[in-house]
């Protein structure tokens, strides 16, 4: 009973998920058919006339981040991983690789063009790119040498930065709507703004780490009895 409960309330949380990611996804392609039309920089500030690297780096970015956010919270369901191990395993290889794409094109766009909250937005989105991709190829590494305490550190690491573009629209929406957008300006310069270019990922990992501290003894002692 407790289970089928659990499974209701998982099932619940995918279901709103994916609801509250569908409006992202859609911005995401638009943005991408953007980037491919005639006049993309009349249409976005995104894409500039004769800044080739610069778009192609911002269509990639957005193409494997919108399919990494999607696909991201199918590696947690457990019933998935223990049923279905090689899908589980493929899935990761895939999002490691999307995690790579996504970090690296956002870190090749920002030096070459910016962003639109200037200096301080710049250097906590390189940091976070910075982030994402360190804990990708950590998680690679440690799948690799078959290390399952770096292995599920590194995943959850990896999840929560993976779910990070999603949360900064998430805190956004919800500010807007219990504020009316109280210390946010249309340049991102409010005091608001400034908080949110750290506050989707850094806090996030924060709780990360004590869950991991709190939990790795726990995690190891099933692991060495086969639980
Ligand atoms: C994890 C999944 C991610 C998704 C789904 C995603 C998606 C997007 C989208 C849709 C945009 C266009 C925003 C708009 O239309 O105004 C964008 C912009 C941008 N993203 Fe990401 N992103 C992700 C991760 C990252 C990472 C890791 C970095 C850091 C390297 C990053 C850096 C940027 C930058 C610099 C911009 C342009 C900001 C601006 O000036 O408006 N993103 N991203």
């Amino acid at each position: 009973m407790r289970t089928l409960k659990s499974r209701l309330v998982a099932g619940l949380v995918l279901v709103l998920f994916y609801l509250t990611l569908l409006p992202f996804v859609v911005h995401g392609f638009g943005m991408i058919g953007i980037g491919l039309s005639e006049n993309a920089s009349r249409q976005s500030y995104l894409f500039a006339d004769d800044a080739r690297v610069g778009n192609a780096a911002m269509m990639l970015h957005i193409g494997a981040g919108t399919v990494l956010v999607a696909l991201v919270p199918l590696q947690l369901i457990r019933a998935v991983r223990l049923r279905f191990n090689r899908f589980h395993r493929m899935l990761g290889a895939v999002l490691i690789a999307l995690a790579l794409v996504t970090g690296l094109a956002g870190m090749t766009y920002i030096p070459l063009r910016g962003t639109i909250g200037g200096p301080v937005m710049s250097a906590a989105f390189f940091l976070y790119g910075l982030c994402l991709f360190t804990s990708a190829l950590m998680l690679a590494r440690m799948a690799r040498v078959r290390n399952r305490a770096g292995h599920w550190a590194w995943g959850l690491r990896l999840f929560w930065l993976a779910l990070g573009s999603w949360l900064y629209r998430v805190h956004y929406t919800l500010w807007y709507l219990l504020t009316g957008g109280v210390g946010s300006e249309p340049d991102f310069s409010g005091p608001f703004d400034l908080v949110q270019n750290f506050a989707f990922f850094v806090p996030y990992l924060l709780m990360v780490q004590i869950w991991i501290l709190r939990k790795r003894s726990a995690h190891q002692a099933a692991w060495t009895t086969g639980l």
